[in-house]
């Protein structure tokens, strides 16, 4: 199962986006979406509740995920608040969720960079949660809103071309 996560909620978002054209160059496989749109983490609110339904469900698929894309957006140069909230709620859920998951991480963003800062600090975010790290070409979708068909297809081969090296390695280090 490979599981996709966009840092961003937003229903045209160009992460989701990049999200599913990701899960198509990976070829066949159950695709799951994780949901971000969790509360935002809060101690008082896990000591009296314990750990949100939506976000144990997030772990657990995190945890039977054969392999994991994440594509992250970039707020102010950085990662979206959405992502780390999600990251750190998932981190303190029983076990250790992303341990040895083969993951990918990439980014879209209306910068001319792509939202390569925000792309570094979810790795090194995702570093401190022990994922496998598959790294290879980065792909940085910049300026995003250019980048996209009406169908949600990046038009530029060359992040298409790129992508689709990134999950050959991606389903590569599953089998590994
Ligand atoms: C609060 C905020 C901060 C942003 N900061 C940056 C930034 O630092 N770098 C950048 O390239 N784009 C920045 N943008 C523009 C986003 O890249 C753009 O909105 C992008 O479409 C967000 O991703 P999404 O389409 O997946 O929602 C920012 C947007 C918002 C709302």
């Amino acid at each position: 199962m490979l599981l996709t996560i966009s840092g961003s909620l937003r229903e045209g978002s160009y992460n989701r986006m990049l999200c599913r054209v990701a899960a198509e160059a990976f070829g066949p496989a159950k695709v799951v979406v994780g949901d971000l749109d969790l509360p935002l983490y809060n101690g008082d609110l896990e000591q009296a509740e314990g750990i949100p339904a939506k976000v144990q469900l997030l772990a657990d698929q995190i945890a039977g995920a054969d392999a994991i894309v994440i594509s992250a957006p970039e707020y102010n140069k950085g990662i979206s608040g959405v992502l780390k909230n999600a990251l750190d709620w998932v981190s303190r859920t029983e076990g250790n969720a992303f341990a040895g998951k083969p993951t990918v991480v990439v980014s879209a963003a209306a910068g001319r960079t792509g939202g390569e800062t925000a792309q570094f600090m979810t790795m090194a975010c995702l570093l401190q949660l022990q994922a496998q790290i598959i790294s290879g070409p980065a792909v940085l979708v910049a300026g995003a809103s250019k980048e996209f068909s009406d169908a949600g297809a990046l038009t530029n081969d060359r992040y298409h071309d790129t992508l689709k090296t990134r999950m050959a390695a991606l389903r590569a280090a599953i089998k590994a």
